[in-house]
Order: structure tokens, then C-alpha cells, then sequence
């Protein structure tokens, strides 16, 4: 079937319905536009899984702070459209803001406490009640549905996971793996942002995060001497400005005291423009 674009909440409510009346199952992919591979990862699961697959595209100016990239943030609907189609969706919903925040700024908002506060929440203090706000509105407006989530933001997921849980919202929140550029940077759309030079010292971050594994790999149990390796990496890099390295508990997302289990490695850096951040897994048997 032909993909339909659909702009209306209500509009999106009454095919998603008749959907789910005929026995079809949703599979939704949240995203803020100009899609790349990653996204295109998440469609291609849901696609696997769902008889219907719907994407929203909708940059959501709650998760931005004054100053952030909210009016420069990269667009191009068309083109969304376009890979959409060819990837199998069979609805893009693109609402307005106006459709989203009929009243403007918004009153409810949706806090997710503890999870929310650390590493990218100690930097942009707004930014999880923002996604958690709009994402709480999306499953609302998608309804019963499994919703697919990139790794890469792997605070953000945790921050959903957790926000369904305490919600009861009827959604199966799905992570799936981060897709690298060949060199190994994750991909994002902010990417687009960094110059040649930058863009050759962005995969510091990644490298960083490989070598805390591979020293956890090979018996280190402090998590304080995995973040010193870790941070080594990036100041000896001079475009990359560290914010953040940390080895933490998969699921809490909390440091432990000694390195036991599924743990994540995560970081931060500015290099350029955008803010990068990524993530490796670890587990210790
Ligand atoms: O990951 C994103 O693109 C956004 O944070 C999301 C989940 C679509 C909410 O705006």
C-alpha cells in the first residue's frame, strides 16, 4: 500500500485504529527528521514485526534549551518522505507544532526523576522532560504499539523504558543497535554539523569507549581507572572537548562500586558544533 502522510492527530487516531480492528499491529518509529541509516535500522525492525509501520517526524521544541540548535536543527521532509517510501512505512506523521501544543507552551509535562538527572541531564537540565513529554504524548496519540528506540541515545531509552513502566503505557519500548559510519562514528543527524577536520577527530569518542571495554575485558574492576583510560583518550584528542565518561549499570544507569554484570559505557564530547555522545556494552559473566 501507498504510504500516506498524515498531519492531524485525530486523522492518525482513526487509521490506527482501523488498523489495530483488523487485526494489524502498529510498529512506530519516533524520530525528529532527516533520517539516516539509524533510523532506517529502526524502520527495518519494525517492518519486520508489524503488519503497519508508522514514523512521526516532528522536532520537538520541548527537548531543546534556549540556546540549543532548535531553529538550525537540519529539515528536509521531502527527502524523509522519500526514504520512508522506499524503506516500506506506511504512515509519516508530521504534525505542526500548533498540532502538538494547541495551547502553546505546554502545563503537564512528564518528569522521569533520578534516571533523568545524570550525565546528559547534568548537562541539559530540560532535555529528558522534554523527550519524556513528547514521547508520552506519541504513545498516546499512536496508542497500543511496539516503539522503537536507537541506542545511541541510550539515556533517552532508559528514560522511556522506565517512563512506560510507570505510566502502564500499552507499548513495548524496543532498543536496537547503534549503526556506525565506517570509521565507527555513531550516526546522527547533528553529524552534519562538523567540518572535515572535526569530522576527523569525531571518532575519538568511540575509540575512548573501546578502550574502557577492552580494559574492563582484561580485568579491570575499578570503575575510576576505566573513566581515567577512557578520558586520556579524548584531552589528547585537541577538537574534542570532553563532558563525560562513565561506566554504569545497564538498567539504573547508576555507577556501581566495583564492575559486575551488564554494564554500559557511556560518554560525551563537544567537538565542533554538535555535542557527540555514544555508547558500548559490557558484560561481565
Ligand atoms: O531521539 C529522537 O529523535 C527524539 O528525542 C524523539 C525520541 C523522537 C523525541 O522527540
Amino acid at each position: 500500500m501507498a504510504l500516506t502522510i498524515v498531519e492531524s492527530i485525530d486523522e492518525l487516531r482513526a487509521d490506527l485504529d482501523r488498523s489495530r480492528a483488523a487485526g494489524d499491529d502498529v510498529g512506530f518509529v519516533p524520530t525528529m527528521g532527516y533520517l539516516h541509516a539509524g533510523h532506517l535500522s529502526l524502520v527495518e525492525a519494525a517492518r519486520a514485526r508489524h503488519a503497519r509501520v508508522v514514523v512521526s517526524i516532528f522536532v520537538n521544541p520541548l527537548q531543546f534549551a534556549v540556546g540549543e540548535d532548535l531553529g538550525a536543527y537540519p529539515r528536509d521532509l521531502d527527502r524523509d518522505v522519500g526514504l520512508c517510501a522506499d524503506a516500506g512505512v506506511d504512515v509519516v506523521f508530521a504534525p505542526s507544532v500548533e498540532e502538538m501544543y494547541p495551547f502553546g507552551p505546554v502545563a503537564t509535562t512528564v518528569t522521569v526523576g533520578g534516571i533523568s538527572e545524570r550525565f546528559e541531564g547534568a548537562t541539559r537540565p530540560t532535555h529528558f522532560a522534554g523527550v519524556a513529554t513528547v514521547v508520552a504524548k506519541l504513545f498516546n496519540i499512536v496508542g497500543p504499539c511496539a516503539a522503537y528506540f536507537g541506542e545511541k541515545d541510550f539515556q533517552q531509552l532508559a528514560v522511556v523504558r522506565r517512563m512506560a513502566v510507570d505510566l502502564s503505557a500499552p507499548i513495548d519500548v524496543v532498543g536496537c543497535p547503534i549503526v556506525r559510519e565506517p570509521d565507527g562514528l555513531a550516526m546522527s543527524s547533528r553529524n552534519v554539523y562538523l567540518d572535515d577536520a572535526q569530522r576527523a577527530a569525531a571518532p575519538v569518542l568511540q575509540r575512548a569507549l573501546q578502550r574502557g571495554r577492552a580494559s574492563i575485558e582484561a580485568g579491570e574492576r575499578d570503575p575510576d581507572a576505566v573513566v581515567a583510560a577512557m578520558a586520556e583518550l579524548i584531552d589528547a584528542e585537541p577538537l574534542a572537548e570532553l563532558d563525560y565518561v562513565a561506566v554504569v549499570d545497564a538498567v539504573t544507569l547508576e555507577v556501581p562500586e566495583r564492575l559486575a554484570g551488564e554494564l554500559r559505557l557511556l560518554g560525551a564530547a563537544q567537538v565542533g558544533r554538535p555535542r557527540l555522545i555514544d555508547n558500548v556494552g559490557v558484560t561481565i559473566p
